[in-house]
């Protein structure tokens, strides 16, 4: 019988890419999902989706900012189902470009989404799962939240801050029967790509900067190796064979990783200085 059999989960962001795919991965393998998105068309067509294959599922449109969504959503599924196995704290945006390019309100919104999202969602399911003696959070940071990378300082700054969060929180759940896990990924192909914000970069610019095809999975993929590292209660779920080989350059010299980025992050823009120049 699978792992995920009757389990109560919860998914943000569940409208597209990973989020998707764990959901439907999650409801595949028996478990009775909510999912969430503040894209309405998105979500509700995922939920269409389900209800079709006869899976169990309730949608939200929600946005993660909402703290008080958030936690409306948990009281329902809490109300519904008179538990919560797991929430999958997994919506997430990025903004492309250098920090010199960003405005405040690029910070705000990336590190609203991405952190405090994950902090709402967390405040909401934490405090009732230590008092059910049990629970499973997963957060989604990214190889970002393991690695310094230029070119999205932002992004960075939000997953690093979702890594130590859920490292934490991991230790005082260990205490109170809630296990933590978070989720870092390589280059998965979603559409995150496609929605990003760029500032003082065109499209066209982040396609050559951005990671060629061969290095990236599908949401499927992805999904099916955070389920079986939630499964077996990893703390990091490290996606991708490139995310592991960064992280651990990373680990073991700090100063190797950090003259590898900033040599990338100097040739990138002497190509583009070269190519404006022809223009
Ligand atoms: N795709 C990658 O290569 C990659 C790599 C590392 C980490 N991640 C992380 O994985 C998570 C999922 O990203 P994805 O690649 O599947 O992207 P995606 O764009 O395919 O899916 C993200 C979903 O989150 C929703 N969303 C965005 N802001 C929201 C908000 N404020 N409230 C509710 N929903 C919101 C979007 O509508 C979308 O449906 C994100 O946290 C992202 O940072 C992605």
């Amino acid at each position: 019988m699978s792992f995920f059999k009757d389990k109560v989960a919860i998914v943000t962001g569940a409208g597209s890419g990973i989020g998707k795919a764990l959901a439907q991965g999650l409801a595949a393998r028996g478990a009775k999902v909510v999912i969430s998105d503040f894209n309405e068309d998105r979500i509700a067509q995922v939920e269409k989706e389900f209800l079709d294959k006869g899976w169990e599922c309730v949608a939200f449109v929600l946005d993660v900012r909402d703290a008080q969504a958030v936690k409306d959503m948990v009281d329902a599924t809490l109300e519904k189902h008179g538990r919560i196995n797991l929430m999958f704290n997994n919506a997430g945006i990025a903004v492309g470009g250098e920090a010199k390019d960003c405005q405040l309100e690029d910070w705000r919104n990336v590190l609203d989404i991405n952190l405090y999202g994950v902090v709402n969602g967390v405040a909401a399911v934490y405090p009732l799962m230590v008092e059910q003696g049990y629970g499973h959070i997963v957060n989604t940071a990214s190889v970002e939240g393991l690695c310094p990378f230029p070119g999205t300082a932002s992004y960075v700054a939000s997953k690093y801050g979702v890594v130590g969060l859920s490292h934490s929180l991991r230790l005082e759940g260990a205490a109170r029967g809630v296990k933590v896990s978070v989720v870092c990924p390589g280059y998965i192909k979603t559409a995150i790509f496609e929605d990003s914000k760029l500032v003082g970069l065109s499209r066209d610019e982040l396609d050559k900067v951005r990671p060629p095809d061969w290095i990236g999975i599908t949401p499927e993929q992805c999904a099916a190796i955070v389920l079986r590292g939630v499964e077996k209660n990893k703390a990091t779920i490290v996606v991708t064979a490139f995310a592991k080989i960064l992280a651990t350059i990373n680990r073991i010299s700090p100063t190797v990783m950090q003259w590898m980025m900033t040599s990338s992050f100097k040739s990138a823009l002497r190509k583009r200085a070269k190519q404006q120049l022809k223009q």
